[in-house]
């Protein structure tokens, strides 16, 4: 299914809940995620199932649900460092809404939010196959700045002062 392009007021940010965990299946075995994904092995729904119980009650991973009125078009998840003071973030767009400037959106409104929420939290980082420009491009225009890369992978941070 086509959409249009949308504008940043009409997106919002929810948390995750139980009946969220088979969307977020869908969009993880989407073949353009495994292709950029560090495990790009097609996930069983017992090892998501598990997986995302252990996400719901862990104080260390924050994962947020994209929203575009009442659809669900993406997830974004923090993984928190075991000092609070850095996370690693991770971001999908729903198939059907890739390309139409969400992505970029989202991360900048997930990562205003995540450092509001968080005093101790000085710098987000992302690593990101260097294959994926959509991706690189789409963490630029949210502000993080690239940091390193060796032959596969960029990294990028954003720091609390650079938002
Ligand atoms: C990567 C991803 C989150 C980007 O979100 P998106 O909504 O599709 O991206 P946007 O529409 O906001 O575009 C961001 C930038 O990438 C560019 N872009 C979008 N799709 C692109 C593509 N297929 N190839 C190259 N550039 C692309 C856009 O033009 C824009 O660049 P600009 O600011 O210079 O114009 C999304 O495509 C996705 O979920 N991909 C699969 C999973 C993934 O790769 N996750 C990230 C792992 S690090």
């Amino acid at each position: 299914m086509e959409h249009a392009v949308i504008s940043g007021e009409e997106i919002t940010l929810r948390p995750a809940q139980k009946s969220d965990c088979e969307i977020l299946l869908e969009w993880r075995n989407d073949p353009e995620t495994r292709k950029y994904s560090f495990s790009s092995h097609k996930i069983s729904a017992e090892e998501h199932s598990r997986w995302f119980d252990g996400v719901l009650v862990s104080k260390k991973r924050v994962l947020m649900m994209i929203m575009v009125g009442e659809e669900r078009v993406g997830q974004v998840r923090f993984d928190i460092m075991d000092d609070d003071s850095e996370a690693e973030i991770n971001v999908t767009i729903a198939p059907a809404w890739r390309g139409k400037g969400l992505g970029s959106i989202a991360l900048r409104k997930a990562c205003e939010r995540f450092f509001n929420e968080r005093e101790s939290l000085r710098c987000l980082r992302a690593r990101i196959k260097k294959f994926n420009k959509a991706s690189i491009n789409a963490f630029h225009d949210a502000s993080f700045k690239e940091a390193g890369s060796d032959s596969q992978i960029v990294l990028m941070v954003l720091r609390r002062h650079e938002i």
